[in-house]
Formats: C-alpha cells, structure tokens, sequence
C-alpha cells in the first residue's frame, strides 16, 4: 500500500546568513519492513510529475537524514523508489508505535530537495519471548483460592496486532492464567490458585506458560513455570515508585551512578531479603547499564551515546526469598552534549567549469550535517575569502556553492575552497572540507602581437628565402585555443600578390623573402601578417610588417653625354677666343641607385693638352684653364672618368673631342685652319702652288670617294658640332644626374642640352638627324669610320699621330667634296 500526500512547509534555518526558503512537496511512502532488495515502494516521477527522462540528467537521489545507510534507491529509468537495503522496523524504532524514516530527495539544476517519509510498517517477523525460560515460584499450601501470583510478561518486538495477544496455561487442576496492565501501562500476567493446594498430595508441579501474538502467521513463546509447594506465606516487596525517571548526559564515564531503585518488604528474615535484577532489557541496553543486586543501584557500564539513543526503559524486578517479585520501571533520559563536529558533505560538483560562466552559476552543492541535537545541531557555514565564490543557503542544510564574479582560467585556473562548519554548541565545534575546482579554457583571448609593428630592412639583391624579420604573437589561452599559427593577409604589393614577394612560417613567424628585391624598382612596401589560434571559433589580429629595401651600389654610372667611347665620336667647338675658366662642356652623367651610391664625381684621366682643360669634380663642366694660345692644337682629346661613391664605387669612362675654332662655318676653311694650327705664315703662293696639287687630290678624292658612295650608302658625319639625343634615349626613371642635380625623366633633352658652351655657334644638321640616320646613330660614329675618310689619318684620337699638315690638307679638301 503506497499512499500520498503533499504538504507545502516552510524551513525557517538560522543559519549565518537567515534565508527562508520552502521546500518542495514532501512525499510519503509506506513500505512493509523486511522486503526484498529491489522491491517497489512507489514511483518519484509520477509523483512528482518529473520527466522520467531528466531525472538522471537531474543526478535524482536519495539520502537518509543523518544516517549513512543507503535503505532506498531511485530507478532512474522509470522514477521508481525502491528498497535497497532490507529494512528492520525494529532496528529503526524499536517499539514505537509508528516508525518514520525520514529521507531527503535531491535534485539538481536547479538544487530541488523533496523530503520523503517512509512509513515503516510492521510484520510479525519476531516471536513472543519471556525474559527467562524457567520461572521458579514457591507457593505455601495455605495460599487461598483467588490468590495472585505475578508472572513476568512475554515480550514481542513487534508492535501492535503482532505483539504479544494472549497467554495460554497448560491445562491444570489448580492455576488460571490472567492478564492484567499496570498504572505506568505495562502489561503482565498472574498465576491466580483455581483450587487449592496440597503439600501432601503434591510438593511441586511444572506448568508451560505460552505466549501468542496476533500476527499472520502467529508466532509464540514459551516459559515453564516450576512450582514448588511450601508450608507458609508472605508478602512480596514493593517499589516505592512504580516508574523511577532519571536524566543522564551522554559519555557519562562510566561507573557514574544513574539512579538507585528500592521495594521494600514487609516479612522479615529471608522474605524479606529483596534483591534486584533486570527483568526486561534491551540487548542495548543491556551493554550499557548494570544494577547492583543488593543496593538497587544502576550504574553506568558503557558509552552513553545520545546519538545512539535518547531514552532508555528498563524494567527492574525485586524479589525476596521466596522468589515473590514486583517490577518497576526506570526511564533514563540521556541529554545532548556537543560531542559531534558538523560534517561537510559535498553532494555535486561541477568541475570543470567554463571561464565564461555568468556569475550567479551554481557549481556545487553543499550539506552539513550534525548530529547532535537542538542548537547544537545548528550550523554556520562560510568559505574563505578572497575567492570568486559564495555559499547561498539553500533548502534546509543545503547549500550551493555559486560564482559571485567572472572567472578568468588566464588569471587562476585552480581554487581550493575551503567549506568552514561551526555548530553551535558551547564549547563549538567545527570542521572544514576542501573542495578542489578547476575552471576550464574559453577560446576568450586573441593572439597578441608583442610589437605594435613591425619592420624589416633589407638590401636590395637578397637571397631569395632569407630571412627577413620575425614576428610573434602570445595567447594566454589553453591548448589549440592558445596556438598561434602565423600567416599573411591577402593585399597586393606594385600590382603583385604579396605571396610573391614574402612568405611567413606558420608557426614560427619567420618572414622570408620570396624574390630579390631591387631597390630601383620600390624602396619600401607594406604587408599584413595575421595571427590566429586555433580555437573554434578561432580569434585573430593582424600586424603591419613594414619591409624597408636599403640600396647597394650594383649601378654604374651611366654617361648621357657624350656617349659612352668606344661607340661614338662627338666634338665640341671651343672658340678660339675663350679666356680662361670659359665653360666648354659638360659630362652628364646619371646613376640608378641613390644617396652615396649615386654621388658622381668627374675627373679628366688623360688629356692631349694636361693644363687646359679641368673638369668640375662633381659638376662635371669642361672648362678651359687659361686663355688659348694660337699655339694649342686644335684638336683636343679628354678622357673623362664618371665615379659614383658607393663602396667599392663603380665607374664609367667617355671621350670628349674639342675642336678649337670660332665657328662651324669656319672649319671648312683649310687656309685659317692651318693657319690657326701651324701658327706659321702662309704666303698667298704657297696656297695658288697647291692648287694644282689640290686639283690632282681632288681627281683622287673624287674616285675613292665614288667607290665608297657605292658601297656604303651610310652617309658620314664629319665635325658634327650639332648633337640631339631623343628624350627616348635617357633610361627611364632616372632621379639624378649628377650628385647635385636633380634631372628627372621629364627632362626635357633639347638640341642645346650636350654643350655647356655658352660661345658655340652650333648648328643642327637637320638632314643627318632627321632622314638620313637613325637617332641614336647621330651619337655613334666609331672613329674607325673617320679613319676611312681620313685615309692614312691615324684613328687613334688621343694619340694623334697624324701630322698636322696633312690632317689640315685632308680636312681641307675633304671639306671642299662636302661642299660640292
Ligand atoms: C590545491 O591543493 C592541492 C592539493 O592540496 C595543491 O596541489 C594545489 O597546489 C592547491 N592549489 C591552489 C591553487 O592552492
Ligand atoms: C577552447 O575553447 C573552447 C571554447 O571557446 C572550449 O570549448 C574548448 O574546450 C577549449 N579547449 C581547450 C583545450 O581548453
Ligand atoms: C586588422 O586589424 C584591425 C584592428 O586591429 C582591423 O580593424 C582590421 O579589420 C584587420 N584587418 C584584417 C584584414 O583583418
């Protein structure tokens, strides 16, 4: 039979912190004692109306107040409570009339606690027992009809209906059996004489006295009562109380004196000698207490224990020499001393728990139990400070253990809390528990660059797959949450992937060059490394990687003017009236790389006249030392030397050619040429005598001439003062030309740009530039060429071994040809 009810109480708890809080419906069971392990006492989800399902997400148990026995258990799978230890009604509540175990029903998320009586019921599973087994009474023979004679009673652990119902005497001619209860309620029976005895006929009998109860099936016990008849009668002793009522707090040491019973008898001599004993007594009690038999005094033998047991009755018998007795019975109180430490008991816990949780989580529960009684079972509970931790009173002596603030498993990834429980008792007693928490890992920190940005310097022309710069990012994160894995962010670099021109390692954040890098083509460039762990979802940031590209010296100089030697011939005309320090011409020079690296200087190598001509070291402007003398060759050869400063610094050499005359159309004049030259006086007949020698060269001229027409359709270029260089010419993003100008590709590159002279009188040969010859060809003319229209004229320009007369003679009639 499983009955029902719900009650609806409040617990009001003093506890440290006064919480009110009501429990949930209070649940009752009845359950027969003795059943078998597994036996069905009622169903908990039903009950409840809990979802059979949750119950085990739920952690549903069962846990006996105080006690640490297990008597019932919860089937998860069906919500069923059932028996799991045999249960004694007996063992629990001895011979009280109801017996009620009391349990707690636990349930969490959320902390839920149901209490849950049991209601014990009783079967007859002991017998009727008399204390003794034989009972010996002596009866006179004068002993009346009607007399009484008492007779200790049967004793049955079960209760009600299954204790003890009746006695039956073995049928006899002298005795009836009767039942009577004392005023303090205990029951007993009297032998009363039927018919009266015989000494004579008979000196003693043996009557079996039994015991039945009113169970099903129906148990009973058996004493034999021996009597022997004797000559005269007495009075039986009297307690002078009929209950003796004594308080006792538990250790009592033992030997301490409980109380002293007393009966009195009213013969005298051996009948009236009256000795104690302990008719009736528990097996518990019987270890704990023992009654001197003379002086009625009971003393303590054992542990007084009042968690044991709070109260004790015993029944005492006084008996005189005869064996005529009376009973009387002795309850001794046993008072609570503070002798119990609260326990702790930690009935959940979740540990791990995410750094991420939200304060206010419920992490464990608590229970602290005492098993002492009234205020010294009351606890106070508290945990020590200075964690993110409080203890919230729960449900009767239920506590959660809940987070008052965030986590942080970077800042502290263990607590040890330790649960402190206080009674309060005098003197208190407590005790402490520690619970060991671990919080676990959230992927809540990105990775962190340790450098705001970073840069990288690099000269140019590097090794493809050095190492140029290393960047690295922290995560104080757990595992994979707190991996690092490096990798650049897609951009583009001069139009270019930036995967072409760097590539980080993965783990380490070792940035290395893709490709060489010239520092002619960009000097710096920007790229985005990100860094990111591996968590899911995983977090990143990103870092600038600045890439610095210094320069090196791997360009040399390069001459715009004049053309480089060896490929071209090109001559300046300087007035013959120049004083000195008048600016002839300049070398324009340029270099591709920058700084120092593109720092020129210009100095004259070799020269045909070593004190005319000087070069401006860095401005690269030819100009005459001193006046020219009628003297001074004519034709005047430099080599000029471009240096820039880099280390080792690079070179480039050219040839200027100078021609000291006034002015183009002058040139052709041999007469003033080799007047200026020969500095010699020259007779108008010398000139008429070489007129006919002039006429035969000219014949001759005019066949080698014509041969060479045919076979070179190439025109030539002879003192050719006017020089163009096409804008096309200069390399493209030129920055300097020198280490002082700043000449850029928009230069504009005209006619005038070759000569620094200020007093030539160029003049353009448009026909050669502009249809007859290709425009870089005008810079071009190796000397070779001149030596073919020269004929015997030594090509070498800076040697000169031709002699001046016939390279006059040679101009001269050369220019005559070009003329016609
Ligand atoms: C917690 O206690 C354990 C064992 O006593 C110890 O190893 C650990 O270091 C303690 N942790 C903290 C955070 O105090
Ligand atoms: C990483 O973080 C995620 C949540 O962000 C968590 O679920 C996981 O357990 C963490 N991993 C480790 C190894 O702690
Ligand atoms: C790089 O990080 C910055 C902030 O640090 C953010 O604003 C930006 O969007 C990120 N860029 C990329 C490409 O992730």
């Amino acid at each position: 039979m499983v009955t029902r009810k719900r009650v609806v109480q409040s617990y009001g708890f003093v506890f440290f912190f006064v919480v009110v809080q009501s429990a949930h419906g209070d649940l009752s069971y009845s359950v027969q004692e003795e059943l078998k392990r597994g036996s069905v006492i009622g169903n908990i989800a039903k009950d409840l109306g809990l979802e059979v399902g949750r119950l085990s997400a739920r952690k549903a148990r069962v846990d006996m107040e105080g006690n640490d026995g297990q008597y019932c258990g919860i089937n998860l799978r069906n919500g069923d409570l059932i028996v799991a230890e045999r249960i004694d009604r007996e063992e629990h509540c001895g011979e009280k009339p109801s017996c009620v175990l009391k349990f707690d029903l636990l349930l969490e998320n959320p902390l839920e606690l149901h209490r849950l009586s049991l209601q014990v019921q009783d079967i007859n599973d002991n017998a009727p027992f008399f204390p003794k087994d034989f009972i010996k009474l002596e009866i006179t023979e004068s002993a009346v009809k009607g007399a009484r004679y008492r007779i200790n009673a049967a004793h049955d652990a079960d209760i009600n209906k299954n204790s003890v119902e009746s006695y039956i005497l073995q049928q006899n001619p002298h005795f009836v059996f009767s039942s009577q209860t004392t005023s303090a309620g205990s029951k007993y029976g009297e032998l009363v004489i039927d018919k009266e005895l015989d000494r004579e006929e008979q000196q003693e009998m043996k009557l079996l006295l039994t015991a039945v109860d009113g169970g099903s099936p129906q148990r009973s016990g058996t004493v034999v009562i021996h009597i022997i008849v004797l000559d005269a009668n007495d009075n039986a002793p009297v307690f002078t109380e009929a209950v003796y009522k004594a308080t006792l707090p538990e250790n009592s040491a033992i030997n301490t004196l409980v109380i002293t019973v007393s009966a009195s008898d009213a013969d005298e001599g051996v009948n009236g000698e009256v000795t104690y004993e302990f008719s009736r007594l528990s097996d518990k009690s019987r270890k704990m207490f023992s009654l001197n038999e003379k002086t009625g005094e009971i003393i303590v033998t054992g542990n007084i224990d009042y968690e044991e047991g709070s109260k004790y009755e015993v029944i005492v018998q006084a008996k005189d020499g005869y064996g005529l007795s009376s009973e009387a019975k002795v309850i001794i109180d046993i008072t609570d001393v503070n002798d119990n430490a609260p326990m702790v008991y930690l009935k959940s816990l979740t540990s791990p728990i995410p750094e991420n949780v939200s304060p206010g989580t419920e992490v464990g529960i608590i229970n602290v139990q005492d098993r002492d009684s009234e205020t010294n079972r009351q606890v106070r509970c508290s945990i020590q400070q200075h964690v993110p931790f409080k203890l919230v009173p729960s449900i009767k002596n239920y506590y959660s253990l809940v987070t008052t603030g965030q986590l942080d498993r970077e800042l502290e990834s263990d607590y040890n809390i330790t649960i402190t429980a206080t009674d309060e008792g005098s003197p208190p007693l407590s005790s402490s528990k520690t619970v060991q928490l671990s919080v676990a890992d959230i992927n809540d920190n990105p990775p962190v660059f340790e450098e705001q940005s970073y840069s990288a310097y690099v000269t140019e022309n590097n090794k493809p797959g050095s190492t140029l710069c290393s960047v690295t990012a922290r995560d104080p994160d757990w595992r994979q949450n707190g991996t690092v894995v490096y990798s650049l962010l897609p951009g583009e670099v001069n139009g270019a992937p930036v995967s072409s021109y760097l590539s980080v390692n993965g783990d380490t954040g070792v940035i290395q060059a893709v490709r060489s890098f010239d520092y002619e083509k960009f000097r710096s460039f920007k790229v985005h490394v990100m860094a990111r762990d591996n968590g899911s979802p995983p977090l990143s940031s990103n870092v600038t990687v600045s890439v610095f590209v210094s320069d090196v010296n791997d360009n040399s100089p390069q001459i715009l003017y004049p053309a480089p030697e060896g490929n071209s011939f090109m001559t300046e005309l300087v007035p013959k009236a120049a004083h000195g320090g008048s600016l002839v011409s300049k070398v324009i020079a340029v270099d591709a790389d920058s700084g120092q690296n593109a720092w020129l200087s210009y100095h004259i190598v070799k020269s045909t006249d070593p004190g005319l001509f000087t070069i401006g070291l860095h401005s690269g402007e030819i100009r005459t030392q001193r006046d020219i003398f009628e003297s001074d060759s004519m034709k005047q050869n430099l080599i000029v030397s471009v240096k820039d400063n880099g280390q080792p610094s690079l070179s480039a050499t050219c040839s200027m050619y100078l021609l000291i005359s006034d002015n183009l159309a002058e040139v052709p004049e041999l007469k003033d040429i080799s007047y200026d030259e020969k500095n010699s006086k020259l007779t108008s007949y010398l000139i008429i005598a070489l007129v006919s020698v002039s006429t035969f060269f000219l014949t001759f001229i005019i066949i080698i001439l014509g041969v060479r027409f045919c076979r070179r359709r190439k025109p030539r270029l002879l003192f050719d003062g006017a020089v163009a260089i096409p804008s096309a010419y200069l390399p493209p993003n030129y920055a300097d030309v020198d280490g002082t100008g700043t000449l850029r590709s928009t230069y504009n590159y005209d006619a005038y740009l070759t000569t620094g002279s200020r007093t030539s009188d160029f003049k353009f040969v448009s026909s050669y530039n502009d249809n007859t010859l290709p425009a870089d060809q005008t810079l071009r003319k190796s000397p070779s060429d001149f030596a073919d229209a020269f004929g015997d004229c030594d090509d070498s320009p800076e040697v000169g071994t031709c002699s001046h007369i016939s390279f006059d003679m040679c101009s001269y009639l050369f220019r005559q040809v070009y003329k016609l």
